[in-house]
């Protein structure tokens, strides 16, 4: 069981200031104050969503028509929404700090949107499409997504450029995070709204951690990696983020 210092967010504030490299993963929980679902917890989406039918080859395979449904009232949520001081406060933590990765399981585009450029959206992102045939890939504003199920403009059938369950998350991803492992162990580890399910995020910041970082959580709730962190900060990473980079 780890130390949680008495006053996590002062203490994590002060490492994060005086980090030369930094590693960031986060998950829903960060996009939820910019009013994107998140996929756990009592308004999550898979509550009332089976996740194999509409996040998985099979499901896609299955009925197509279905799944794109899903992804165009998504993909509308996503353009709707603006990054929240969250996001923002990444971005700014981003060009404070020599080294920095941030890892994002979101597919929403919404850190590229707040200034993060060091990024990697492990699970891909929705307003991308990909050709089914030849792996193409399309702007999601280059595609029709009033006709479902959605076609490339060369009439074959297209699919949201994500990671589904049963799919291997990206290879750059796993370069970029093994590289920034070897190079030089993290100052500081920030976990953010995930429920850090993926063995590879526990993967991750089990290395970090023994690596010497210093692992901080910020989450509304209980979550699993909480018992790596050295500081627990159970608050919306809207609120709690800004604080800690001012
Ligand atoms: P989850 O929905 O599993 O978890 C969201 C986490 O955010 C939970 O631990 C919440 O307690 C926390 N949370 C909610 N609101 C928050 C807030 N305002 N501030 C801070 N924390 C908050 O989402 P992920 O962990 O991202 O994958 O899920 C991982 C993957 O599972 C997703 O990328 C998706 C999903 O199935 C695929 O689709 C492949």
């Amino acid at each position: 069981m780890s130390h949680t210092p008495l006053d996590p967010l002062g203490e994590t504030a002060r490492r994060l200031a005086g980090a030369e490299s930094v590693l960031v993963l986060t998950g829903a929980g960060i996009s939820a104050e910019s009013g994107i679902p998140t996929f756990r917890g009592r308004e999550g989406l898979w509550k009332n969503h089976d996740p194999m039918e509409l996040a998985s080859p099979e499901g896609f395979a299955r009925d197509p028509a279905l799944v794109w449904e899903w992804y165009a009232w998504r993909i509308g949520l996503v353009q709707a929404a603006r990054p929240n001081p969250g996001h923002e406060a990444l971005a700014r933590l981003e060009k404070a700090t020599p080294r920095f990765l941030l890892l994002t399981q979101n597919v929403d585009g919404l850190h590229r949107r707040a200034g993060s450029e060091n990024l990697h959206e492990i699970h891909g992102s929705i307003l991308r499409a990909r050709c089914t045939e030849t792996d193409r890939i399309y702007p999601i504003e280059d595609l029709d997504l009033e006709k479902i199920p959605v076609r490339t403009p060369e009439g074959t059938l297209a699919r949201p450029d994500v990671v589904w369950f049963g799919e291997t998350i990206r290879m750059d991803a796993y370069g970029a995070v093994e590289a920034f492992l070897a190079d030089q162990p993290p100052d500081v580890c920030l976990v953010i709204g995930t429920s850090g399910l993926f063995a590879y995020i526990q993967g991750w910041v089990l290395r970090a951690r023994r690596a010497g970082a210093f692992v901080a959580d910020v989450n509304t709730d209980p979550s699993p990696l909480a018992q790596v962190c050295q500081a627990v900060i159970r608050q919306p990473a809207g609120e709690a983020l800004p604080r800690l980079i001012p």
